[in-house]
This record gives structure tokens, sequence and C-alpha cells, in this order.
């Protein structure tokens, strides 16, 4: 049967009603993935979800279709969002979808290049502030009260809906829940969204329900030190945020689930980073990393025991950000000059060894 997009596929589940625009970039149904080399080494049962095989390469999508499509039944003309890149491009590309304009307010200088090149390519009004993403953030959610402009960040409920569809997606890949999910944590949406559609599907399908295990950058941990971080850093550019929205609910999520929200440094989301990328063939960006780097640390601790069945959400795709690739592999191209002889010597000595 032809995937024809999450508004159809989980129709039942969401809301969606005759006059909901049925619009679609045939979203979802993202792989998962058995980690083969890394289950073996780890003595755990990993896999991941790749959710940068969605349309703009991020689980944004499943968020943006929904309230994409729920702007336009409800009339509105414009859509603004605050992004550290993701939402900025599937915003930018369902709105074009949806004949609706679309205004991204992004922190200057700070998301990743890949990230930019959609918004501009789906024609959105962008405006990069010299602040960062918890300002940019309170400054669209004050516009949207005053303006008819429709606010398409994770604080609208339609976001969560449509994220929550890959926690379906996992139940049903795998069977069931799984023991634990791993998941990079920035403002809090999407921990909030799987942990809704985990408990949804389990009353419908006694799938039942995993520990929900969230991971923020270091240098952008306000729910673990429990205080917001004025100035958040760090290299994952699309969690670099010190003032979760969703922040009660990412806890609530955490506790009702025997799970936790948990940290991770910038040198373990570059070591997973690369580890992913060398080990199993899979390529997400930096902040996706986030929750393979958890799992690492926490079967170090003992948290995560030998014999779990582990999913790691992959939010986004590697390519998003090529420039933290470049300076974080090792390998570089070999220029050589235009001759067949010298390439044939560099090679035979790299397979003569
Ligand atoms: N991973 C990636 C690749 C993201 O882009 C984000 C958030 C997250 C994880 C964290 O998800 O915010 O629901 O906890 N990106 C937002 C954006 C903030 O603007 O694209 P969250």
């Amino acid at each position: 049967m032809m995937w024809r997009g999450l508004l159809y596929h989980y129709r039942d589940y969401l809301p969606v009603t005759e006059k909901t625009p049925m619009i679609s970039l045939n979203e979802g149904n993202t792989p998962l993935i058995r980690l083969e080399n890394l289950s073996e080494k780890l003595g755990i049962d990993l896999y991941v979800k790749v959710e940068g095989a969605n349309p703009t390469g991020s689980f944004k999508d499943r968020g943006m279709v929904m309230a994409v499509a729920k702007a336009k039944e409800e009339g509105s003309s414009t859509i603004i969002c605050a992004s550290t890149g993701n939402t900025s491009a599937a915003a930018a590309a369902y709105a074009a979808r949806a004949g609706l304009r679309c205004m991204v307010v992004i922190p200057d200088g700070k998301i990743a290049m890949g990230k930019l090149a959609q918004a501009v390519m789906y024609g959105a009004q962008i405006f990069a502030i010299q602040g960062n993403f918890d300002e940019a953030l309170k400054m669209v959610r004050r516009l949207s009260e005053v303006a008819p402009i429709t606010l398409v960040n994770s604080v609208n409920p339609y976001r969560i809906e449509g994220q929550k569809t890959a926690a379906f997606e996992i139940c049903d890949q795998l069977g069931k829940a799984p023991d634990i999910l791993a998941i990079p944590v920035g403002n809090a949406g999407n921990i909030t969204a799987y942990w809704k559609g985990f408990k949804e599907y389990n009353e419908k399908h006694q799938t039942g329900l995993p520990q929900m295990r969230g991971f923020e950058a270091e240098g952008a941990a306000a729910i673990v030190r429990n205080q917001v971080i004025e100035n958040p850093e760090t290299i994952a550019t699309a969690i670099r945020i010190g003032n979760p929205a969703s922040w009660d609910k990412a806890v609530q999520a955490a506790n009702e689930s025997n799970g936790k929200i948990d940290e991770v440094s910038d040198e373990e989301i570059l070591e997973a980073y690369k580890l992913l990328a060398r080990e199993e063939g899979v390529f997400a960006e930096p902040a996706s990393c986030a929750s393979i780097a958890g799992v690492l640390k926490q079967l170090k601790s003992g948290e995560i025991v030998k014999g779990s069945t582990v999913v790691a959400v992959l939010t986004g795709n590697g390519l998003k950000d090529p420039n933290v690739a470049m300076d974080a592999a090792a390998i570089k191209p070999l220029v050589l000059p235009n001759d067949e002889q010298i390439l044939f010597q560099h090679i035979q000595g790299v397979v003569h060894q």
C-alpha cells in the first residue's frame, strides 16, 4: 500500500476532521534500524529511529504537517516560528506546500548551514536576531498574541500531536515498546510528544511503556541543573536552548516512566557522532547523537543494564551540518595531481598494507 503521510495514516489518532486539508510531503514511516555492530559490542539490543529520513531531514516534519494543516483549516495566512534551524526548515517547506506565508526567527550565526539553505530555498522570510533561541521564542510568542499569525513552535499543541506518531511507529516496528527510549532534549517538545504517543498506543494496543531517558547538552542543561541557563553553549546547535518551553512536561515524562533527564558533554556527543557513522553507516546531526552518547554514558554508570532493548531517536540528518562533520572527521581528502599512475600507487600502497 502506498504511504500517504501522517495525517492520512494516523487520522484516527490525530485532530483530523473533514475540514482538515490533507497536506503531506510523505512524512513519517521512517526506518528503525538495528545497530548490529554496537549491539554486539555493548551487550544490548540497540535500535535507532532515523528521523533524518523525513522529507526535510528531521522529526519536525511530523509536527509541522499537523500544525500547518490546522493553521490552514482555521483560515490563517501566515505562520511564524523561532528556531535553531530544523523547525524553520520544516515550517518553510509545509508553508510552501500549503500556500501560506512563513516567517522564521533564528539566532544569527548559530544555525547549521544546511538548515539555513533549506529555509532560503523554501522561500521563508528569515530574520536572524543577535540573540539566542530562547529570546527569539519569547519574541514570536508575544507577536503571535497580538498579530494574526499562527505560532508553529512546539508550544502549539498540534505539533505535539503530530510528533507523537513516531512512538506509534516504534511500537509497530518492534512489536512492542522498547525498555528504554533515549532522546535528545532541547525545547523538550519531542520527549513530551513521544511519552504521549507511547501512553496512547499502550491504552489502545497494550504495547507497554518505555523508560524515557532524555539528554540535554551539558552547556545547555537547564532541566538537569534545575535552573535557566542564560547563555547556553554547545556544538549541538539544535539543542542550544537554556529555558525549555516544555520543561515541566519533560520532567513529568521522566518521572511517570521511571526514567531520567540527564546531560552529555560536547566531547561525548562528538564521540557518539563519529562512532555511529563509522561503525554503522548512520549519519545523524550532532544534537541527535546526544541520544547515543547518553546510552553509552548510562551503560557505563549501570543505569542501562545488559540485555535491554533500547531505541535511540536520531532526530536530524547528518547532512544538515556539514561544517561540524568536516571539523570532526580525521579523514580528509588526499589531493593528488591528475595522474593515473600516482593514484594507482597510492591505492596499491593502502591495499597492500
Ligand atoms: N534534535 C534536533 C535535530 C532538533 O532540531 C531539536 C530541536 C531537538 C533535537 C530537540 O527537540 O526541542 O523538542 O526537545 N530543534 C528545535 C528547532 C528547537 O528550532 O529546530 P525538542
